[in-house]
């Protein structure tokens, strides 16, 4: 029998220990990374657990005080804030109602917790009571019933990106992927004196079945139809570089994609196209409430599975990553140091 020639190079001299895999890793996991998403309610000492999203709660005011400071004492730089409002209605009032669930959370939060970024994603659909990210049409003849009228919808979000500053939110997110909706907040809030309030853009938003347990979580469901006509096909990654091309052009401080996991082709090629603006990634509903239900089951390891996902996800071009996982993710990192 040949033996062998003796290999020069062996890529395993690189993986031989912790100390020199540690060394040579190139994509490092950090709570600073992460935003962590809170579901706020009317009510008092309320913490009630989303049934599809074990671990994530609704919080009223009160107690959602009491996460956001347990989010920033795990070194996790930001929140993101979601209402369920008292009721709801064709264009979402409380949405842009000083005194509405997501202005009272700011304003609490921010007494509370100053250094904490709050975000708040003033999209409609969690406040309408047809559950659409718009105001929808009923006049005009040459649209179907029931579309989502752009530009009438645009104005409502100005609103409500105003009232949302004023409250005290760090960064507006507006996810409802109007077109033109960046351009539309920035004239707004710059004419409302907050020149200085970011806009991250879900500029790549997908038509997505993985938002279905945020659904439950922020009971935003369509009451008929879905979000087709704003939302992205999730076959097409070309468009998602339009999509991000215009939001820059408006004004975007911060690029999206939505979903992560399925995703990660499309981090890619947008933060290649923009390196130069922070590439965040939403980690959502779906993705979450997969992970949870097999390791329930004892199918998968939790916190394994969550690094790895994580990891992938900052591989793939995220700078941010909204997720669910933001405190168990902190935590476990923490302790491996
Ligand atoms: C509102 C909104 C949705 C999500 C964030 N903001 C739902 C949707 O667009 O239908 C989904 C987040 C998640 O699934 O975690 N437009």
């Amino acid at each position: 029998m040949k033996t062998l020639p003796s290999l020069p190079i062996r890529p395993r001299r690189l993986r031989q220990n912790r100390t020199m895999r540690a060394m040579v890793r190139e994509t490092i996991l950090t709570p600073s990374d992460f935003i962590s998403p809170i579901f706020v309610t009317h009510g008092e000492n309320i913490k009630s657990e989303i049934s599809s999203m074990p671990g994530v709660f609704q919080h009223s005011v009160d107690t959602a005080v009491l996460e956001a400071q347990a989010v920033a004492d795990l070194g996790i730089p930001a929140v993101i804030l979601f209402g369920i409002p008292a009721s709801k209605d064709p264009i979402g009032e409380e949405n842009f109602a000083s005194d509405g669930i997501i202005p009272q959370a700011i304003r609490a939060i921010k007494a509370a917790v100053p250094d904490l970024l709050v975000i708040s994603d003033i999209c409609m659909c969690e406040y309408t009571d047809h559950g659409h990210c718009g105001v929808l049409n009923h006049e005009h003849s040459h649209l179907p019933e029931g579309y989502v009228l752009n530009d009438e919808s645009l104005k409502v979000h100005a609103q409500a990106a105003i009232v949302h500053a004023q409250a005290g939110a760090d960064i507006i997110a507006p996810s409802s992927m109007l077109d033109g909706i960046v351009a539309t907040l920035r004239i707004a809030l710059d004419e409302a004196d907050f020149q200085h309030i970011p806009i991250m853009s879900y500029a790549i938003k997908y038509a997505s079945a993985f938002y279905g347990p945020f659904r439950d979580a922020a009971d935003g469901a369509p009451k008929f139809g879905d979000r087709k006509t704003h939302q992205m096909d999730p076959a097409n990654a070309q468009e998602a570089l339009r999509e991000a091309e215009l939001d820059v052009a408006e004004g975007a401080d911060f690029l999206m994609v939505k979903p992560a996991l399925s995703y990660l082709d499309v981090i890619q090629r947008a933060k290649a196209a923009f390196p130069q603006l922070p590439m965040v990634c939403y980690n959502v509903s779906g993705e979450y409430a997969m992970v949870k239900a097999a390791a329930q089951n004892g199918w998968l390891d939790e916190q394994k599975i969550v690094i790895e996902k994580l990891t992938s996800m900052k591989r793939a071009g995220a700078d941010v990553i909204i997720t669910y996982h933001a405190k168990d993710a902190a935590t476990w990192l923490s302790n491996r140091n």
